[in-house]
């Protein structure tokens, strides 16, 4: 657990494309440090899932911008992960089909639906200080003073192996080419939007998980988190943050491979 004192805020930012394991990774690196977790992604899925719902096109700008001005979207810290509500309802796994899936590129390209979540987000992090927050836009609009910004990237024909093998666990065959046609789309779209494109943050830790199991993306990463920490705390004189042994029981520190010398290959510094 990575201590810090208890009036201090401290943000961890995650972006980087679909298919990466930004959510999984995100998740349990807030475990292994003690910090929380928000998913960004599901804000903008739960905004999709509603204009689907009352027969909105999402592409309809004016439509879905009049829908979000109405919703109430927040999450319920006391859930593990912490669980979306709409409207005071849950919306549970409905934000994952493949329906939202493609229904909501259009929704997050709609500048006020951006413009509601960045708010929306800067509020949920100004009640929850001590956070590891993923999306796309993060580390570079949302919180561009982020204690740690990380990028997460992987070769789009990676990103859709992955995706189809999660597709496959839950009943759903598809092709490994029709899967990355979506990501290729999806990575322009993200990339190319006016507001909040996907970009690598100012300043980010940059690494790429194509070749890396996901343990090790989180030993990884938790270097880097501690690293960036220390720093920040060296530059400011404060001993206010110190490292804890007592750890994430699903993080087994023995599992690690202490051999493992090019653990600072793939991390670039931006
Ligand atoms: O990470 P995800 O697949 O759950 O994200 C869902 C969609 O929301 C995806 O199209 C990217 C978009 N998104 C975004 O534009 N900005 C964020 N901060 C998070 C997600």
């Amino acid at each position: 657990m990575l201590v810090v004192n208890a009036t201090a805020t401290f943000i961890v930012t995650i972006d980087g494309p679909a298919g990466t394991g930004k959510s999984t990774v995100a998740h349990r690196l807030a475990k292994r440090l003690g910090l929380e977790f928000l998913d960004t992604g599901a804000m903008y899925r739960a905004a999709a899932l509603e204009a689907l719902a009352r027969n909105i096109d999402p592409a309809d700008g004016e439509s879905v911008a009049a829908l979000v001005r109405t919703l109430d979207i927040r999450f319920d810290w006391l859930r593990d992960p912490p669980e979306l509500l709409v409207n005071g309802r849950a919306v549970g796994d409905a934000i994952r089909t493949e329906r939202v899936t493609r229904a909501v590129t259009p929704v997050a390209s709609n500048p006020v639906v951006r413009t509601a979540m960045v708010e929306a987000q800067r509020r949920i992090a100004a009640a929850h200080r001590r956070l590891v927050t993923e999306g796309r836009d993060q580390g570079s609009i949302v919180f561009p003073d982020a204690d740690v910004r990380i990028y997460l990237d992987a070769r789009a024909d990676i990103r859709a192996r992955r995706r189809v093998e999660q597709l496959r666990m839950k009943g759903i065959e598809t092709t490994e080419a029709e899967i990355l046609a979506q990501i290729i789309h999806r990575d322009q779209s993200d990339s190319t939007r006016r507001d909040g494109p996907l970009v690598v943050p100012d300043g980010a830790d940059v690494l790429d998980t194509s070749d890396i199991d996901i343990d090790d993306v989180i030993d990884r990463l938790e270097d880097i988190v501690r690293l960036r920490a220390s720093a920040a705390l060296a530059r400011d004189g404060s001993d206010e943050l110190m490292n804890d042994p007592s750890d994430d029981p699903s993080d087994d520190p023995t599992d690690r491979d202490a051999d493992d010398d090019d653990r600072d290959l793939r991390v670039a510094r931006r």
